[in-house]
Parts: structure tokens; C-alpha cells; sequence
């Protein structure tokens, strides 16, 4: 017993519950912990870029490259062994390859379905899933068609449903909007469905926010927009009512998993989500969440382990049961290390 007192009056204390009992040991902190993660639920986004043998650093996220076709072969045959199933592919152009339109993206013969149907073709069961939005093939940075400063939103649905054609042809799973048209999930159903594709996913980005945390992956596809911001499309960090209404929306038109996104600044959102819809629910950790711990970890502010790993179980304790992030093979490490 410790000799430590204060002089003079001392509390009562006659406790019955002592909810410090349970975290005694980290046997019984494992044993009552509520939230499990396992690598199956990560999803890594890969960065492709043209030709052979290249790996590109991304200076504002330090650890994650652009990878030509082979070399994201053996990134994922190393994700595999780790546990993690899943991909999203995006695709980093050079700028003579972007348009107004994003006509590349509607080349079957392109770097997004060519790269898939190596992927398809080394690994049969693996998750293959596309981003489609028109920047990365866009000489506006516009995740959609820009006449006269605006962005048009039943053209660009169009371009999208056919953007989603060219990846389920080449063998995607899930194909994956995130430009935040209004009724492009619809769109892509039917132009699905028309071709037979009956089996392949949509994963709506449902409710995607315009936010200063996607800063680095724009550097990673050099995606920016060339004028303007996002606005005019994607959510104000405002709003969570809309965010259901959106939800609602994509659910109609026959969306199978729905996305939350950025993750850490809208946790809130993703339990609201998750209480409202009986569909999957994603959340993408994104690129500025990633690069501000790897950039904390190096100004010594913190740990960059301890920092992924509290990240990502807060996502998913707020409900998320998918998580896109950069650290996907980094944590599906540390739970073979840590967890069994
Ligand atoms: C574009 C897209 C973005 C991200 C995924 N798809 C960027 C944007 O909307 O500007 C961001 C991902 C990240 O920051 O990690 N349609």
C-alpha cells in the first residue's frame, strides 16, 4: 500500500465499479477490445504509370510510388502475402495524353485496362477496383467535362458509364466513381447491365467532400485543377443531412457499397452512414491523412506506427467496414505481428 497522503480531508472511496479493472493487463485490454481489423478489409491504391521497371517517388508522400505494370505485379503479389486482397487502381498520364475530354479514357488499349488485364490475368482472385473521374485524363484537373468554366454533369455521366464499360471489359471488379455527378450511378448500372456485366460492383464515392486533404495524390497524377476548386461537385464539410440524401440517391440507383470521404475529419459522418444504410460501408483514408503522420513522425511529433495503427481502428470503430489507405501493407504487417 502506498504511504502517499495529503494532509487533511480525504474522499470516500467506496467503489463498486472500477471500470480500470478491465484495462489491468494487455491480456484482458485484448480481450475486451471492441473493435477488430483485419487486412481483408484494406484496400491499397495504386498509382500506374506507363513503361518499364519505373518506380517514381511522390515527394509529398514519402514510402508510396508510381509503378509501371510490372513493378505493380510484384507490389501486389507482395500485398497478397500479407493478407491485403484489394486494389484501386488510378492511372498517372502524361500530359500530352489529356484532353477536354478525357478521350483516353475511353481506350480499351490504355494504361488503366491494359494494366487490369495483367493484374487479372497473374492473379485470378484478387479485388480489382477502379477509380472513375475524368481528372487524371483531363487537361482541366476537372473530374469532369469544363465548358465556359462549368462543369457539365449529364455529359460527363455519359463519358463515365463508358469509362466503366472499358474497365469491366478489362476485368475489373468494382468499378468506382468519385467525380460526384449526380445520377452517374444509375448511368453506370445500365450501361452495365446493358453489356451483361451484371456481376461487376459499384462502389459510389456517395459521399465525397471537397477537401484540402487530397493535396498529395493530386501531386501523385499531377491532377489538379487548372482553375477553380472542386465545389461545384463535391460536398461542403458543412453538411452531413446531405450526405444521407446522397446515400439514398446512389442506394436507389443500385450502388452495392458506398464510401465516406476524407476519413479522419468526417468520422461522425461514417456512424451516421454506417446507422442509415445496410449496404458496405468504405472510408478513404486519404493522402493528406497519410502524409501528415509520415511528415509528424519525421518532425519527431509522433510515432508513425502508433499513428496508422490508431487511425485506422478509429475508422473503423467509427463504422467503417472498408478502408482504403496508403498504409494498407504497412498495417496488414503489423497485425501479423501484432494481432493473432
Ligand atoms: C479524383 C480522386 C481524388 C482522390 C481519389 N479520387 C482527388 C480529388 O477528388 O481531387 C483523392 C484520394 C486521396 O487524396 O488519397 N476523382
Amino acid at each position: 500500500m502506498t504511504q502517499f497522503k495529503t494532509p487533511g480531508w480525504r474522499p470516500i472511496m467506496k467503489l463498486t465499479q472500477r471500470p480500470r479493472r478491465n484495462r489491468t493487463t494487455e491480456a484482458l485490454r485484448q480481450m475486451v477490445a471492441e473493435t477488430e481489423l483485419r487486412a481483408s478489409q484494406l484496400v491499397l491504391p495504386l498509382f500506374l504509370v506507363d513503361g518499364k521497371d519505373q518506380q517514381q517517388a511522390i515527394s509529398t508522400m514519402p514510402g508510396i510510388y508510381r509503378l509501371s505494370p510490372d513493378l505493380t505485379l510484384k507490389l501486389i503479389e507482395k500485398a497478397v502475402a500479407l493478407g491485403v486482397k484489394s486494389f484501386d487502381l488510378f492511372p498517372a498520364l502524361p500530359e500530352s495524353k489529356k484532353d477536354k475530354y478525357g478521350t483516353e479514357s475511353l481506350n480499351p488499349n490504355g494504361l488503366m485496362p491494359t494494366t487490369l488485364k495483367m493484374i487479372r490475368d497473374k492473379f485470378p482472385d484478387v479485388t480489382l477496383i477502379t477509380d472513375v473521374a475524368l481528372d487524371p485524363y483531363s487537361s482541366d484537373g476537372h473530374d469532369g467535362v469544363v465548358e465556359n468554366g462549368k462543369i457539365l454533369n449529364d455529359e460527363t455521366v455519359e463519358l463515365l458509364a463508358k469509362m466503366s464499360l472499358v474497365h469491366a471489359r478489362a476485368g475489373a471488379d468494382i468499378v468506382s466513381p468519385s467525380d460526384m455527378m449526380d445520377g452517374r450511378v444509375g448511368a453506370i448500372r445500365e450501361a452495365l447491365d446493358n453489356e451483361g456485366f451484371t456481376n461487376t460492383g459499384i462502389l459510389s464515392y456517395s459521399v465525397k467532400y471537397a477537401s484540402c486533404f487530397y493535396g498529395p495524390f493530386r501531386e501523385a497524377l499531377d491532377s489538379a485543377p487548372k482553375f477553380g476548386d472542386k465545389k461545384t461537385y463535391q460536398m461542403d464539410y458543412r453538411n452531413t443531412r446531405e450526405a444521407l440524401r446522397e446515400i439514398d440517391l446512389d442506394v436507389a440507383e443500385g450502388a452495392d457499397m458506398v464510401m465516406v470521404k476524407p476519413a479522419l475529419s468526417y468520422l461522425d459522418v461514417i456512424a451516421k452512414v454506417k446507422a442509415h444504410t445496410n449496404l458496405p460501408v468504405a472510408a478513404y483514408n486519404v493522402s493528406g491523412e497519410y502524409s501528415l503522420i509520415k511528415a509528424g513522425h519525421k518532425a519527431g511529433i509522433m510515432d508513425e506506427t502508433r499513428g496508422m495503427v490508431e487511425t485506422l481502428y478509429s475508422i473503423r470503430r467509427a463504422g467503417a467496414d472498408v478502408i482504403f489507405t496508403y498504409f494498407a501493407l504497412d498495417m496488414a504487417q503489423w497485425l501479423r505481428d501484432n494481432r493473432n
